[in-house]
């Protein structure tokens, strides 16, 4: 496809949508990975909805406007990051290439993300959606933590180029830990924690509960989100943080000013100790959840234990972040040190066990931050679709159309500079 429209990459996320051109930093359009349907419409049922064709249903609204509309059921197509409803994945995407990217599919070749662990029927349900439903000359679908390695790129150079390396995704609905090697996921070896963004939201809300008395009831978890993404951040140690805010409160305590949406008066909150005691869920589960207690540090660590001894060394030097959950600021200071004292741990044990006598060689531990953490899988999707390279690997239609979808249950490494 030389000289042609760029490719359309399209993250879906559990929370949130990311969609864009191809070559672009941003994505023109984040918006919630939601779907108004009517109530009284059963799924499968609604009259012309064939695509392509120009006959489109529209009764239905996606992203923020889903939230919008009156007499709609608001769903969500995704779960973990798994897609559970493929009536409506196809809706949802319908309207993000129509209505949002304002793309005609049979013009573009296609970028799709999907999680670790994806299996290869749901590669093919989403084959037939696009070759089928929409016509798309190319498809491509990719692992998000591998696109997550490309966009870590931007900070580093040349030599750092690598699609080896352990990514740590958080985003709303969970927090995956994943090991890549020459840019295959290393399946047995991902982990998952139960904390992410909302949980950290659901805690910020329980605190703020507890002490604040002005939030109106059905605004608290938006006002606990925005003091989220506006305030926090984590600390290198709570007990110090504590004492800090108690001898200086003027200095660390911040307003956070909102207007009640029923009755339009102001409100103000303060926030204290919430800045630094939400995040710090990542390194201290047990604050919000009884069932579960360990540390993402200490869960990054066991994974790459876990793994091939012959990778272990690159992956604790290439631990990427990727995810909104991931932007709070320190993160990756905190779980920098907090890994590398479990490390030297370990090494200074095995060097007291061995008498003294072997002295381990150190192991280099380094948490990679970088400018496009947010959007991380959706710029990595933006940037090898705007490699030549990446129409030889797509799948193409007249293929789609010869060997059927199972064609798509594979999808080709790409995009390390050997
Ligand atoms: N600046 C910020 N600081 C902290 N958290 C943030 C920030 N910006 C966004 N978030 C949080 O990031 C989360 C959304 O992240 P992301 O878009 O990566 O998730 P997703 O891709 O929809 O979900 P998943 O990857 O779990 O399927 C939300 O919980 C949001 O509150
Ligand atoms: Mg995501």
């Amino acid at each position: 496809m030389d000289g042609k429209l760029p490719p359309c990459v399209i993250d879906v996320g559990t929370g949130y949508t990311k969609l864009g051109f191809a070559g672009n930093k941003e994505p023109q359009f984040i918006i919630p990975s939601a779907i108004a349907i009517k109530e009284t419409a059963k799924v499968g049922e609604q009259t012309t909805r064939r695509l392509g064709k120009g006959v489109e249903d529209l009764d239905f609204y996606i992203g923020d406007e889903a939230f919008d509309a009156t007499g709609y059921a608001v769903k969500y197509p995704v779960r973990h990051g798994l897609v559970e409803d493929w009536d409506l994945m196809e809706r949802f995407l319908e309207q993000c290439i129509f209505k949002y990217l304002r793309a005609e599919p049979e013009d573009h070749y296609f970028l799709l993300t999907e999680p670790p662990l994806n299996t290869p029927e749901n590669r093919e349900y989403t084959a037939e959606i696009m070759f089928e439903s929409f016509n798309v000359p190319g498809l491509y679908i990719a692992v998000q933590a591998v696109l997550a390695l490309a966009a870590s790129w931007t900070s580093r150079s040349i030599e750092g180029r690598t699609l080896t390396g352990i990514v740590i995704d958080s985003g709303d609905g969970v927090t995956h830990v994943i090991p890549v090697a020459e840019g295959y996921v290393i399946g047995s070896c991902i982990k998952h924690i139960p904390i992410a963004g909302r949980n950290i939201t659901y805690f910020i809300q329980s605190l703020l509960r507890e002490r604040e008395i002005g939030i109106p009831p059905e605004q608290s978890l938006e006002t606990a989100k925005a003091i989220k993404e506006k305030y926090c951040y984590i600390c290198p140690d709570i007990a110090k943080e504590f004492a800090r805010y108690d001898s200086d409160p003027a200095k660390w305590m911040k307003k956070y000013d909102s207007v009640n949406s029923v009755t339009r008066q102001p409100f103000s909150v303060d926030v204290g100790y919430e800045r630094f005691l939400g995040p710090e869920i990542f390194f201290h589960p047990e604050f919000s959840n009884p069932d579960f207690n360990i540390p993402l540090s200490q869960i990054v660590d066991d994974v790459i234990q876990n793994c091939p001894i012959d990778v272990r060394r690159p992956l604790y030097n290439n631990i990427v972040l990727s995810g909104g959950s991931t932007m709070f600021k320190d993160f990756g200071r905190r779980l920098q040190r907090d890994i590398k004292r479990t490390v030297d741990a370990r090494l200074k044990l095995s060097e007291t066990l061995g008498g003294g006598r072997l002295k381990p060689k150190p192991i280099d531990v380094q948490v990679v931050s970088h400018h496009m953490q947010r959007y991380a899988v959706w710029f990595g999707g933006s940037m090898l679709a705007s490699t030549p390279e990446f129409y030889t690997v797509c799948h193409t239609k007249e293929a789609y159309e010869e060997y059927g979808p199972s064609i798509c249950r594979h999808n080709p490494v790409f995009g390390t500079m050997t």
